[in-house]
Formats: structure tokens, sequence, C-alpha cells
């Protein structure tokens, strides 16, 4: 059985030191103490993602993502990053459609369908983030959006090791980084409506395939959150960024 995923994404936030420092002081705070079934994956931007590697090093329960990358192996994308250079850097996962890129980047579900395919072929292993907006729940779309957002980017995908290379990650819009988390029904209600979905597409293999939640974590939320069913990590932005805190969502 997969370990519960905690996933800390830094955003556009730390420069190499700083990335380096709350690794350590991360690696010390939770040393010892990391459940066996759970694993730890930092999410720094681009330019730390060698330096959090290094700091790793062979550290099991640790492992290392990137935010965002290009579907091609190569060639004339200015300003773009191929998931070969990221597995170079000893990078092993990537997020795919999280809200921040969808909204400010305008990645539509066409293009994230290529990323997660093209990904998952160069060897990288996959977080789908998906989420409605505050808009979208108050019209009573939340399934509509959730299944065209699956559907559209993992009907095509027939790998058999599937459970242990891809993660979704259910992240209402209107909880990030807004304070406002999800009542545990509402997380009970979408984390169930993901898995019955991914049954859908990949029959028995979904069972294991890990579901996140995402959206104003902290360490006081945590373990109400963790302990539901179909809840296997969380996907924490803000309450990351310092050590102290994640040590605390890490262990709750
Ligand atoms: P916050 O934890 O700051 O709400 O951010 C969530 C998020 O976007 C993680 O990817």
């Amino acid at each position: 059985m997969n370990k519960k995923c905690m996933a800390a994404n830094w955003k556009m936030f730390k420069t190499r030191q700083e990335a380096e420092e709350t690794t350590r002081e991360l690696m010390s705070l939770t040393a010892a103490k990391l459940p066996s079934d759970r694993e730890v994956l930092l999410i720094p931007p681009f330019t730390a993602i060698a330096s959090v590697a290094a700091t790793i090093g062979s550290k099991t329960g640790f492992g290392v993502g990137a935010q965002n990358f290009y579907p091609a192996e190569n060639g004339a994308y200015t300003g773009e990053i191929s998931p070969d250079m990221l597995l170079d850097l000893g990078c092993s996962w990537a997020l795919v459609g999280h809200s921040e890129r969808r909204h400010l980047f305008h990645e539509d579900n066409e293009f994230l369908a290529q990323k997660v395919r093209f990904g998952l072929e160069r060897g990288l292993n996959i977080i789908l983030c998906i989420g409605e907006t505050l808009n979208e729940r108050k019209n009573g779309q939340l399934a509509t959006i959730l299944n065209k957002q699956l559907t559209s980017a993992l009907s095509d995908i027939g790998y058999t090791d599937i459970a242990s290379r891809l993660v979704v990650a259910y992240e209402p819009v209107w909880a990030i980084g807004t304070g406002e988390v999800a009542r545990t029904e509402d997380i009970r209600e979408a984390h169930d409506y993901v898995r019955s979905e991914l049954k859908k597409i990949f029959s028995s293999a979904a069972d294991s395939i890990r579901i996140l939640y995402g959206g104003s974590v902290k360490p006081d939320n945590i373990s109400e959150i963790i302990t539901l069913d179909n809840v296997d990590g969380v996907l924490v932005g803000g309450a990351s960024l310092q050590a102290e805190s994640f040590s605390r969502i890490v262990l709750g």
C-alpha cells in the first residue's frame, strides 16, 4: 500500500539557501518520528530543486518534486523546462494542473492532458491537481468540473503501475491561500467522487491511487483531514513554508 503523501508546494518562495535551511530543519524536526506509513514530498521552485535534492540525499521517506514542466523532450521553447531536465536534477515528481497554472497562466484541460501523458512517458510521477471555483460550486457544478478535469487528463493513460506513478490532488480553488478550509463533509464528498471516477478509468487499480486534499491545511486542522476515508495525504502551500509548522502537519 502507498504511504500517505505529505507534500509541500513552496510556489514562488525561497532562494536556494532558504530552501536548504528549511529542508534541513524539517529533516531534523521529523527525525526518527516520521511514521513508516508517511512520506514527505518537497516541491520547491525550479532554482532550488538541485539544492533540496542534495540536502535530502538518500534519506528514506523524503522526495523532491517540481511545480511545472513543458511537455516536450527539448526544443525552441524559451523559458521552459523539460521532464528530462527535472529527472537530471534528482526530481521524480511534478505537479500538473495546479489552479494557479489553470487560472493565472490559462493552461486548459487539453494542454494538461498532454503534460500528464508526456510527463509519465518520460518517467516523472505526476500529481494532477483538480478543483472547482466558488462560482462553480455555488452553481452545483462540482461533479461536472471534477469529471471533466479527470477524464480529459487521464482517459488515455494505461500504465500497470499507475498507482505508484499518479496522485490526484483535490484543491478547491476557494480554499487555496484563503484560510477557508473545506468542511470535512465537503472533502469527504469530493474525495469519494474522485475515487469513483478513478475507478471508472482505472478499474481496481484506482483503489491504490492516492488522493490528496489541498487548501488552507494547517497544523491545527491536519488531524481532522488526514483521518478521513479517501484522503491519502495533503498538498500544503502557506503552512509548508516554515519547517516548524510543516513538521507539525507531517507528524499530525
Ligand atoms: P494553501 O495551503 O496556502 O492554501 O495552498 C494550497 C495549495 O495551493 C497547495 O498547492
